[in-house]
């Protein structure tokens, strides 16, 4: 062979290798105090030949905007559900009103906008917003529905960390989807294609500096045991709920369904070249979710016990002002302490026969507290301010990671050890190992819930894979806070609407000062649920500017009492 056709037959190669890639899509950004969320059933060309895929999408095709909000400030949201179906939409990580939550209470109905807003507590990190619709989860994520939720602070903007958002600081959301001979999503539980931010075979171009992955497991249940194929150090910056003390290198990171890592990767000296970021996943235990090998059956998989790519890079030349050195103090965190815990709660996870919805492996599936969800019964009761430890003991033979809403939590051990140093800082997910032989895991967890005390509206405890919670893995409590409750049934609670009719705001006024509104929901004549505000500021009245004329019920329930009091109006 000639010198030119051996580097015309290289750069044919080269192309041909490049094209069977496909550019990485990066979520768009929303960011400051008002975000407008629609929810809509929607299509997308994610198969390169052949139709379209049916998808579910956030203001966009699939997935949704990437929002970026600042601890402290106060965050107002605006979900409307465009979709045929009900639907919610819960703030994954965030430290928030139960009633803001969007848990499987907070159901949103078709052509309704719901309006939750919170003050940011959380510290700097990589949350997520996914529909809960009980029993309907699995199905409306394998849609595509969901987006990160970045949070930033002062310690975290104050180092030396990449921020450029796509550039050197890039989001990865990872999951695997099914498709059809038709291109259409399957609800499985697991897919036989990678999807990394919804693209298939993706790759990336990244500057020669240090590179920041937000990386989240948003799979129905495949864990993923992320790498670098020439097995390279990363760093790990920080957990699901904020920065860890110290960069941590490791060349391996099993993330579990729900679960978020960001890690720092240096590539200054790696310019012209290409690396994968890789599933390793052939090395994962047969009772890790993805460690399995089923061929067929509702959970064979292309992909299961095998190592296959997340993303190819190719390393291009450095930024204006690239990060080139990774930081070797990150943040100091004040974890919280076994001694301050006033309670140890223990919570069992176990096989179970009895579950009829959804069918997917017959009547098995996996419970919490023997028993499986009951929308209507609270497990527990947490006092206000309580700190306390979360014992968890599985006799199943399957890993769970294990979440729970309104908190992050530190790992205090894991089968009697003490967590990782990557695992050490605030989580609010867990990975619960199955049994060894016949000894149960046991994982203990330490968490505090200050705020938010609400009788009425519970937070949810479940296992993340999507599957599992909708069998009915799942629990829920309240926060109380006893102090000052007395009889408040049947007291008055006068309330003026006006003006009536209106067209734009409608202005609500409680006579009685000592009163307020805990939520607020605006039907049409034929029942439709129109507008759900919960805890409404009604300082300049509601903005029912998009509702079309006609008469409405305005359904109050009053803050203390938790009373309803019903109206009529009439947009003209
Ligand atoms: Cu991301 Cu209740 O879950
Ligand atoms: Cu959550
Ligand atoms: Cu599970």
């Amino acid at each position: 062979m000639t010198k030119k056709i051996l580097v015309a037959s290289l750069l044919l190669i080269s192309i041909i290798s490049k094209a069977q890639y496909n550019n990485m899509w990066i979520p768009d950004t929303l960011s400051g105090a008002n975000f407008n969320l629609t929810i809509k059933d929607t299509f997308a060309q994610i198969v390169n030949k052949g139709n379209q895929t049916i998808t579910g999408g956030i203001n966009g095709k699939f997935w949704g905007p990437t929002l970026f909000v600042n601890k402290g400030d106060e965050v107002h949201m605006n979900v409307t559900n465009k979709l045929n179906d009900s639907t919610t939409i819960h703030w994954h990580g965030m430290h928030l009103p139960a009633v803001m939550d969007g848990g499987p209470h907070q159901i949103i109905p078709p052509s309704t906008t719901w309006q939750p807003y919170w003050t940011v507590k959380n510290d700097a990190a990589t949350y997520w917003y996914h529909p809960h619709l009980h029993e309907m989860s699995m199905e409306q994520i394998t849609k595509g529905i969901g987006g990160l939720l970045i949070v930033r602070d002062a310690i975290e903007s104050s180092l030396p960390l990449p921020r450029t958002y796509g550039i050197d600081d890039i989001p990865l959301v990872l999951t695997d989807r099914d498709f059809s001979t038709s291109n259409q999503f399957s609800v499985v539980p697991y897919g036989d294609s990678m999807l990394t931010n919804m693209t298939l075979r993706a790759q990336y171009t990244i500057p020669a500096q240090v590179v920041r992955f937000r990386i989240l497991n948003a799979a129905i249940e495949r864990s993923y045991n992320i790498g670098f194929s020439d097995n390279r150090n990363f760093q790990v910056i920080a957990s699901d709920g904020g920065l860890l003390n110290a960069p941590v290198p490791l060349t391996r990171y099993l993330l579990h369904a729900g679960e978020r890592v960001e890690i720092l990767v240096n590539c200054s000296a790696d310019l012209g070249k290409s690396i994968d970021i890789k599933a390793y996943n052939s090395t994962l235990g047969n009772f890790v979710a993805g460690g399995e090998a089923f061929i067929a059956g509702p959970f064979g998989n292309a992909l299961g016990k095998k190592d296959f790519n997340i993303l190819h890079l190719n390393i291009s030349s450095q930024t204006n002002n690239p990060i080139i050195a990774i930081p070797s103090a990150l943040k100091t965190n004040v974890l919280l302490k076994v001694a301050d815990a006033k309670i140890t709660r223990k919570l069992t996870i176990s096989d179970s026969t009895g579950v009829t919805k959804p069918v997917i492996l017959g009547p098995n599936a996996f419970i919490l507290n023997h028993k499986l969800f009951n929308m209507n019964a609270i497990d527990y009761s947490v006092p206000l301010n309580n700190t306390e430890i979360w014992e968890i003991t599985s006799s199943s033979v399957f890993g769970h990671p294990f979440h729970i809403h309104d908190v992050e939590f530190n790992i205090i051990s894991v089968n009697g050890i003490a967590p990782t140093a990557a695992q050490s800082g605030w989580k609010d997910v867990v990975f619960i190992p199955g049994k060894t032989g016949i000894t149960s895991s046991v994982v203990k967890f330490i968490a505090k819930f200050d705020d938010f005390a609400d009788e009425l509206h519970p937070f949810m405890f479940h296992c993340h894979i999507a599957l599992h919670e909708d069998e009915g893995m799942m629990g829920q409590f309240v926060v109380t806070n006893t102090t000052g409750i007395n009889d408040l049934k049947n007291i008055e609670i006068p309330i003026s609407i006006y003006p009536n009719p209106t067209n734009n705001t409608l202005f609500i006024q409680f006579n009685n000062s000592q009163q307020s509104a805990y939520y607020i929901t605006i039907t049409d004549a034929l029942g439709r649920t129109k507008l759900m505000l919960p805890k409404p500021d009604l300082t300049n009245g509601i903005d029912i500017s998009q509702l079309n004329k006609g008469v409405y019920h305005i359904s109050i329930v009053e803050n203390t009492s938790k009373q309803t009091v019903t109206k009529t109006f009439v947009v003209n």
